[in-house]
């Protein structure tokens, strides 16, 4: 008989939501005992691109409850890297600290991000946030949920109704595909723009309807793998940013009410990158 891989369990997958939340939860905690009292605060490379001690910290709890669970399964963590073996094929993205820049100058918002992905395709995601007590969760077929409450997308279907959100990232200074002028057209065309600064939660606040759509670009995994199922289980939508399959190893993210979809695409493929004037060319 042919060995054939069966697809996820209700069961099973509320097994691993379970476990990533106490994991989330766990992160949370250690976030909030470093809040404001930080030793270390370094860049990692390129200016802005921060890390702390609580994002290892965060990420060692975190890492541990994972494997007491899962031995077997594939981590791939933002401040440690990948370890376990690729012949899994279940591999947690975590993002122990996402907003690590508002969570050092104390601007609360920020995030633990943790999700499952089963072939490869995220399945589990949980997003906490300890500065304002939310818990969103989600798991393919099972709903989104907040502080375990079934949560929805916005019903927003006009751009000029809109309100958006999107991030610049950490090469800014070093391309000219920034965004910049991605954000002005859309400042132009909507009610606003925010910038989150944390992927993680702005995902988590389209799926509960508080913003209408989201792009961005330069991302990890790390940052968008558990937003995507919320968005996904919670009515919305998630592309590549011409509307194809989202690829996750891209960078790049387009991610709405489902209602908003196709306008932003095509708003996002009009625009020309900004050309900045000496001295931030
Ligand atoms: C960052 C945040 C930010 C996004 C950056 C990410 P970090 O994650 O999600 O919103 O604009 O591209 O790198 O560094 O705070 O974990
Ligand atoms: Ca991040
Ligand atoms: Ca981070």
């Amino acid at each position: 008989m042919k060995n054939e891989i069966l697809p996820p369990q209700p069961l099973e997958l509320e097994a691993f939501l379970d476990i990533a939340t106490e994991a989330a939860l766990s992160a949370g905690a250690i976030l909030q005992s470093f809040w404001g009292n930080l030793k270390s605060v370094q860049e990692k490379g390129r200016p802005g691109d921060l890390v702390t001690e609580a994002d290892a910290a965060a990420e060692a709890a975190v890492i541990t409850i994972l494997k007491r669970h899962f031995p077997e399964h594939q981590i791939l963590a933002e401040e440690s890297g990948h370890q376990g073996s690729n012949t899994s094929r279940f591999l947690w993205a975590i993002d122990p600290l996402d907003g690590t820049t508002n969570y050092a100058h104390q601007y609360p918002f920020s995030a633990t991000s943790i999700a499952l992905l089963i072939d490869g395709v995220p399945q589990v995601g949980v997003i906490f946030d300890p500065f304002h007590q939310e818990l969103f969760r989600a798991a393919s077929g099972l709903g989104a949920t907040r502080n375990r409450q079934p949560i929805h997308v916005s019903q927003t279907s006009a751009l000029s109704q809109s309100l958006l959100v999107t991030g610049f990232a950490y090469d800014r200074r070093e391309t000219v595909d920034n965004n910049y002028a991605e954000f002005c057209h859309f400042t132009h065309l909507t009610q606003g723009v925010r910038r989150g600064g944390a992927a993680s939660l702005d995902l988590a606040y389209i799926a509960c309807g508080r913003l209408d759509g989201y792009w961005e670009r330069g991302l990890s995994p790390w940052d968008i793998a558990a937003g995507i199922v919320l968005v996904q289980e919670a009515g919305g939508q998630v592309s590549a940013y011409n509307q194809t399959p989202l690829d996750l190893n891209s960078g790049r993210i387009l991610a709405t009410n489902g209602h908003l979809h196709e306008a932003l695409s095509t708003e996002l493929l009009k625009v020309k990158p900004l050309v900045m004037p000496l001295p931030y060319a």
